[in-house]
């Protein structure tokens, strides 16, 4: 067994953004008023995250590549019986990649609707103005009951695994999230985290926040 580098830079630094933002997406949300400002600049920080890890999910790290999610239903029940394939359980195991492409999509969801909302016409979703007021209304709704409500309930189920694999199963996932590396056989595949990969990446969230500024910029 030997130190492999299973999730790159980009991928670790996205997680930890992403969790420290949807915190505070939550608090600023509930506190409403004058931090309905910040509710929006962390909102276009999660949108160019979401863009970015989407867009990683292409030209990533070997492990963080959608290509190396399995999440076939014979794969999942496998994997919840014991009997799952151990290259399934190198990167993300097919139960956790259901959790993670749920999050992913209820987020994006989330920020989408964020964008066409508002808040008694006083905090007002930038693209909201290129929809009739009866789908602001709806969508609101969608974005304050639904969506939140959908979200509170994936993050706690996650984070509830994570706790369940750590007590249980002895197996400590989030350390690997925070250093990047797992203890494997030597012949596992690596992911690339070379300082060129790290800088790709830089550059490509650069890129994603910019075409969110646009987006945002269109309701001007
Ligand atoms: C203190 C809180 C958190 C801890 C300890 C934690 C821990 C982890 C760990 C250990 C993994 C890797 C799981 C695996 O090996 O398959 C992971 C993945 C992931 N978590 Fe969390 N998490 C936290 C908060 C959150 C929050 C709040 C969100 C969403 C809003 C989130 C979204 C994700 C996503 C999308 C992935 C997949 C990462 C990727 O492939 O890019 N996590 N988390
Ligand atoms: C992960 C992303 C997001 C999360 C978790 C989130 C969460 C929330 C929460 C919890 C509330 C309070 C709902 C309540 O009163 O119970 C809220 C309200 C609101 N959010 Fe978000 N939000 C997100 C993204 C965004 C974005 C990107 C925008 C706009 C650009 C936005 C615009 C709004 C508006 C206008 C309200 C006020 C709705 C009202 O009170 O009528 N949100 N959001």
């Amino acid at each position: 067994m030997t130190k492999i580098r299973i999730w790159d830079l980009p991928t670790r630094l996205f997680h930890w953004a992403l969790a420290i933002c949807f915190a505070a997406m939550f608090v600023s949300g509930k506190i409403g008023g004058g931090a309905m400002t910040w509710h929006f600049r962390i909102g276009y920080v999660v949108a160019s995250l979401l863009l970015f890890r989407l867009a990683w999910g292409l030209c990533g790290g070997r492990w963080s590549r959608f290509s190396a999610f399995v999440c076939h239903p014979r794969s999942i029940l496998s994997h919840l019986r014991g009997k799952g394939r151990f290259e399934h359980s190198i990167g993300h195991n097919p139960a956790g990649t259901v959790s993670i492409l749920m999050m992913l999509f209820f987020l994006l969801a989330q920020v989408t609707s964020g964008l066409f909302s508002e808040d008694k016409g006083e905090a007002i979703g930038p693209l909201s103005l290129f929809v009739t007021q009866a789908t602001v209304r709806w969508v609101t709704a969608y974005h304050k009951n639904v969506g939140q409500a959908v979200l509170l309930l994936l993050v706690s189920l996650h984070l509830a695994a994570i706790a369940f694999y750590f007590l249980w199963k002895k197996n400590n996932l989030i350390t690997p999230m925070i250093t990047g590396d797992k203890l494997l056989p030597d012949n596992v595949q690596p992911s690339s985290d070379a300082p060129s990969r790290r800088l790709a990446g830089a550059i490509l969230f650069l890129a994603c926040a910019g075409a969110v500024r646009w987006i945002v910029g269109l309701g001007d």
